[in-house]
C-alpha cells in the first residue's frame, strides 16, 4: 500500500491536482495498484490564516509517506520568497531530494515552436542538481541600503553532492538505453572552482560507464543547441541554477507549461512530484488551467513507486488524448475546462 501525501497548494494547484488524482484512480482501478492519499492544506492561504506555511513537524510528517504530490506554490498576497522557501525548498533540501528530474519530451499531437522538429527530435531528460549550488541560501549583506552596500550569494558544491547526481545521470542514460549519452552542462570557463569540481567528478564517474558517451556544453551554448539541435541530447546533467533556467526553455519546446512535469527524487526515500508551472493566480478557480502537466507528474510518481503497469497506462492515456485531435492547445486560453481534460485522459485509461 503506497502512502501518498497530497499538497494541492495555491492558485490553480488544487484544480490540476484533482485531475491528476482522477487519472491515477482510473489507472489504479485497472491494475489493482493500492494506495492511500492524505491531503494537506500547506501553502499561501494557510500562511495568511495562521502565520505558518507548514507546521513545525512538517518534515517528520512528510517522511511517513512514500511520495508527495504537489500542485503549485505562489500566492499574490504573500511576499515573494516565503512560500518558495518554507514549502518547496524545505521539501527539496529537508528531504535531501537531490535529483530534480525534468523530462523534455514532445508527445505526438503537441505543437512545438521549433521549426522542423517533431517527437523524433525532442526527447531528452534534464537531471538538475537540487540541493546545492546557488540555491544553498548562504550569503549576506554588508552596509545594507547604503551606497557602499555589498551583497554576497554563495554558490556551494560538495564532492558528494556532485557525485551522486552525476552518477544518477549515468545510470539513467544506461536505463533509457537510447543514445546512451550524458551531456554535462556547466560554465567551467568562468566558474573555475565550482564547475572545475563538476568536470573532474564527471570524468571520474564517467569512467565507470565506458558504454555511455560523455559530452559537454557550456550553458549558454546549450540554450542554443536546445533550440537548434534538440536531437543531440539524451541525458543532461547540470547544477541547480542552470537546471532551473534551461528547463523553462525545455518546457516550451515540449509544448509549454501545460505539459511539463518534474520529480524531486531521492531514490529509495520519500520523493516529491510536481508540474513545473506555477500557481497562475489569475486563472485560479476558473476551471481553465491545463492539467496535463499535473497528470504527467502523477504518472512520474507512479513510475517512481515501482508501479510500472499503472504508469504505462497513464502515459498511454496521455499520449492517446494528445493524439486524438480533441485537445486544441495546451494553454489556459485553449477553451477547454480543466475537468474536461482530466475526464478525457481518464477515458483513455
Ligand atoms: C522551479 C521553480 C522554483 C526553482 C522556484 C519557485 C523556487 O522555478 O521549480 O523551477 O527555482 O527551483
Ligand atoms: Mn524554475
Amino acid at each position: 500500500m503506497h502512502k501518498i501525501a497530497v499538497i494541492p497548494g495555491d492558485g490553480i494547484g488544487p484544480e490540476v491536482v484533482r485531475e491528476g488524482l482522477k487519472v491515477l484512480q482510473a489507472a489504479a482501478a485497472k491494475t489493482g495498484m493500492e494506495y492511500e492519499i492524505r491531503e494537506f492544506d500547506y501553502g499561501g492561504d494557510r500562511y495568511l490564516r495562521t502565520g505558518q506555511v507548514v507546521p513545525p513537524d512538517f518534515l517528520e510528517i512528510m517522511r511517513q509517506f512514500d511520495a508527495i504530490y504537489l500542485g503549485a506554490v505562489g500566492h499574490p498576497e504573500v511576499k515573494v520568497g516565503i512560500l518558495e522557501r518554507d514549502l518547496l525548498l524545505t521539501l527539496r533540501f529537508g528531504l535531501d531530494l537531490y535529483v530534480n528530474l525534468r523530462p523534455v519530451k514532445l508527445y505526438p499531437g503537441v505543437e512545438t515552436p521549433l521549426k522542423d522538429k517533431g517527437p523524433g527530435e525532442i526527447d531528452f531528460v534534464v537531471v538538475r542538481e537540487n540541493t546545492e549550488g546557488l540555491y544553498c541560501g548562504a550569503g549576506g549583506f554588508m552596509h545594507r541600503g547604503l551606497p557602499e552596500e555589498v551583497a554576497v550569494q554563495t554558490m556551494l558544491y560538495t564532492r558528494r553532492g556532485t557525485e551522486r547526481v552525476i552518477r544518477y545521470a549515468f545510470e539513467l542514460a544506461r536505463r533509457r538505453n537510447r543514445q546512451r549519452k550524458v551531456t554535462l552542462v556547466d560554465k567551467a570557463n568562468v566558474l573555475t572552482y565550482g564547475h572545475d569540481l563538476w568536470q573532474r567528478v564527471f570524468q571520474e564517474v564517467g569512467e565507470e560507464y565506458p558504454e555511455v558517451e560523455k559530452d559537454h556544453a557550456y550553458v549558454d551554448a546549450c540554450c542554443m543547441w536546445m533550440v537548434k539541435n534538440p536531437e543531440w541530447f539524451d541525458v543532461i546533467v547540470t547544477c541547480n541554477m542552470f537546471g532551473d533556467i534551461i528547463t523553462d526553455l525545455g518546457a516550451i519546446i515540449q509544448g509549454g507549461m501545460g505539459i511539463a512535469a518534474s520529480g524531486n527524487l531521492h531514490p529509495g526515500q520519500v520523493s516529491m512530484f510536481e508540474p513545473i508551472h506555477g500557481s497562475a493566480p489569475k486563472y485560479a478557480g476558473k476551471n481553465v488551467a491545463m492539467p496535463l502537466a499535473a497528470i504527467s507528474a502523477a504518472q512520474m510518481m507512479v513510475e517512481f513507486l515501482g508501479e510500472e503497469e499503472t504508469s504505462q497506462r497513464m502515459e498511454r492515456a496521455i499520449v492517446q488524448a494528445l493524439s486524438s485531435g480533441r485537445i486544441r492547445s495546451l494553454d489556459a486560453s485553449s477553451g477547454h475546462r480543466t475537468d474536461e481534460i482530466g475526464d478525457l485522459v481518464a477515458s483513455y485509461v
